[in-house]
């Protein structure tokens, strides 16, 4: 299974990721969260609105199964609801992100992805230089977030419109140990597709590309293997092996030509970067060195490919 954890950014991303905590919240958290809510179905407020808001999406093969919200504290002021009591004073000083909304689909739950979700935010905050993330959970989930390391701060509070539910503020100091997240920690870091997380979680087997379709993504693999294949003769033919630093399927994105090879996971797990053909685009024009990094990439692959049949050696 291909596993895609990503900002989301395009209004069928957001969509999908507003709707998703509809059902969540409303529907099985029973939230009153007003008419207007009610009408379209999507759980969206002013925070989503503001610059410094992200929210990620786990998706597989397109369908959104998870997300979560995070909104970077910035000078602009935030907006205050009367249920947020936040205890600033009793969290370690530093900037901080206020973290929520996090919600999964039923069946895909406890196989991991709300903490995977919260890893990968609290990877790309850390680099960001966010101190500490810090918000507000349903008691029932109070063993859930300890288990991550969550320190609570105040007393509980009722959330007004919804009936017998209390929730608790807490925070996660990301500048310590923070021994609940283990997936991505033994990954190497991104050194060609830096910034903004979107991370690809798949496993043996998983296709990456397939051989003559066009091109509309690439990956740099931070662990894990794949297999490039030649699939054009009656048998596939094993083309190279490509591990832990690597780029693969850039060059049919800058070349605009359908893909050369199959990529398939030759490892048991496979975690990546992946960018895909517009995001590139606009990283290559306004992000020098990520167009040196990934030149140096090609310029290594076209020194290291052996020489094709028809060429002399
Ligand atoms: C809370 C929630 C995000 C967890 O997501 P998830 O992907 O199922 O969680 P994970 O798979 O990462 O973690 C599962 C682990 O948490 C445990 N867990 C699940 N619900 C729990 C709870 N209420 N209290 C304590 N532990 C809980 C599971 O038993 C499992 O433990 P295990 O690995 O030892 O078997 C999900 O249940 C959800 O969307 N709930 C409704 C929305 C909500 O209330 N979100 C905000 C929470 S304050």
């Amino acid at each position: 299974m291909k596993l895609l954890i990503e900002v989301a950014r395009t209004p069928r991303q957001l969509d999908a990721a507003f709707a998703l905590r509809y059902q969540v919240f409303v529907g099985e958290e029973h939230y009153n969260l007003g008419s207007a809510h009610l009408n379209n179905e999507r759980y969206v407020d002013v925070w989503d609105t503001l610059p410094t808001t992200f929210t990620l999406a786990a998706s597989v093969e397109g369908k959104t199964i998870g997300t979560l919200r995070c909104v970077v504290e910035s000078d602009l002021p935030m907006p205050h609801g009367e249920h947020y009591v936040w205890h600033r004073d009793k969290v370690p000083p530093g900037r901080a992100c206020l973290m929520g909304r996090l919600a999964i689909d039923p069946a895909f739950r406890s196989h991991g992805l709300g903490i995977l979700l919260q890893e990968v935010a609290c990877s790309y905050l850390r680099s960001q230089n966010v101190r500490y993330v810090y918000g507000i959970a349903n008691l029932r989930y109070k063993s859930w977030w300890e288990r991550l390391g969550y320190v609570w701060i105040g007393e509980p509070v009722p959330m007004p419109g919804v009936e017998k539910m209390a929730l608790h503020a807490h925070y996660l100091d990301l500048t310590g140990q923070t021994p609940g997240f283990s997936a991505l920690d033994y990954c190497a870091a991104p050194q060609v597709f830096t910034g903004e997380p979107s991370w690809l979680l798949a496993e043996e087997g998983d296709v990456l590309c397939e051989q003559d379709a066009p091109g509309d993504a690439a990956w740099e693999i931070l662990e894990g293997e794949v297999a490039v294949l030649d699939r054009s003769g009656s048998k596939a033919r094993d083309l190279a092996r490509l591990s832990v630093g690597q780029v693969v399927g850039e060059l049919s994105l800058l070349s605009g030509a359908p893909r050369s090879a199959t990529v398939r996971v030759a490892s048991k797990k496979l975690t990546a970067v992946q960018i895909d053909k517009k995001r590139l685009q606009e990283r290559l024009a306004g992000d020098a060195s990520m167009s040196s990094r990934l030149l140096r990439d090609v310029a290594m692959k076209l020194r290291h490919s052996p020489p094709r049949a028809e060429e002399p050696a």
